[in-house]
């Protein structure tokens, strides 16, 4: 099979097509024929060793994917040969085929294409586990998102409003913003660009202030880091949770003063070591999903389709922050 190959650790000009050996399902497992894996920001960082996990090289990127069943591992029955599934691998998905543990794959609804499926189960269950499991995240909150028009911020957009919540999108540019708008956000902002100076920063908190209300935002989902942290924090309301999603802009400092001062919550979020807690838990996430998904409230929006060939571009394309939603990858 074909597969995308990561040899050196470097940037997404250093990825290289290779033809290797068709993976086999070990117990437990399945052989899934892929075809379209989701690009996420993770993959820009793995590549350069700048992830939390660092797979041995060779390897492929590539975390988020749909296709077909070809085989089946031994002590499987929860799929059969021929079934699509969508599923989640942290790498190892920009290939013709891929190996997966059985109970990190989710069987496709007949009316998602493949496409869809590929930009669903990470971005979307990433911002499940945040906004649900550890924001409880209420109906008729306020809920704060910032790169509200990205993968995972796209998706906490789509889903606070299937949560009843009025949310307040925060995005750098004009389209980011009337793409959150469209999904659905009842506000959408543009923050000023980061690194901030003296004026940017306050110029940063006050337009999220105000677009929060004189209450605040009582959850913040923030996806982006760097200096939009802080400014994000001082919009929260009293009793807030703020959500540690993502570093997109770096890891922020923060000075505690803040949290003190609303008697607020920073929480952290990591999805894929709370899917490895429990086999429960990306089926039950996956089950509201695909219903607020085929009720029509959730609607992945892929605005970029790269061949496998171009991997590498999609990837350069997504850290160059210009994704509208999600850049996918078809395969043959
Ligand atoms: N905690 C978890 O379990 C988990 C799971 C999946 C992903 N993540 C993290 O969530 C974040 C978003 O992932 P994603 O796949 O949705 O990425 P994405 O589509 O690229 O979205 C990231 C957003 O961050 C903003 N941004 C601000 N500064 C940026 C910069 N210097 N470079 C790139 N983007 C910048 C951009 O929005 P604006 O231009 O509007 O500012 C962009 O839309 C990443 O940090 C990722 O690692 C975390």
């Amino acid at each position: 099979m074909k597969a995308i190959l990561s040899r050196s650790s470097g940037g997404p000009e250093t990825l290289v097509l290779e033809e290797v050996d068709d993976p086999e399902a070990a117990a437990g497992q399945i052989v899934v024929r892929v075809k379209a894996s989701g690009v996420n920001f993770p993959d820009t960082l793995i590549i350069e060793d700048r992830y939390q996990f660092k797979p041995k090289r060779p390897f492929s990127p590539g975390a988020e994917f749909s296709g077909v069943v070809e085989a089946i591992g031994s002590g499987v029955c929860s799929f059969r040969v021929g079934d699509r599934v969508m599923g989640f691998s942290r790498w190892g998905a920009m290939a013709q085929k891929v190996a997966i543990d059985a109970d990190r794959c989710v069987a496709i609804p007949d009316k998602m294409p493949f496409d869809e499926a590929s930009a669903f189960i990470l971005t979307y269950g990433t911002s499940y586990y945040a906004l649900k499991e550890r924001g409880a995240l209420r109906t008729g909150e306020t809920l704060l998102v910032l790169g509200a028009a990205g993968g995972v911020g796209l998706a906490a957009t789509e889903i606070g409003k299937a949560m009843g919540a009025r949310v307040v999108a925060a995005v750098s540019t004009t389209e980011k913003a009337t793409l959150a708008r469209e999904r659905g956000a009842d506000r959408a902002v543009i923050y000023p660009t980061a690194p901030f100076n003296l004026i940017s920063r306050r110029e940063a908190a006050h337009v999220l202030k105000e677009a929060c209300g004189p209450d605040g935002a009582h959850v913040v989902c923030d996806v982006v880091g760097g200096d939009y942290s802080e400014a994000a924090l001082r919009a929260i309301a009293w009793d807030g949770r703020f959500l540690v999603v993502g570093f997109a802009a770096g890891i922020p400092q923060i000075p505690l003063n803040l949290p003190l001062l609303k008697s607020c919550q920073i929480v952290g979020v990591f999805w894929g070591p709370w899917l490895d807690r429990s086999g429960d838990h990306l089926s039950r996430s996956a089950a509201e999903l695909l219903e607020w998904y085929n009720s029509g409230k959730l609607r992945p929006c892929i605005s970029a389709r790269f061949p496998l060939t171009k991997a590498g571009d999609a990837i350069a394309q997504l850290g160059a922050r210009k994704a509208l939603g999600k850049i996918i990858i078809n395969i043959d």
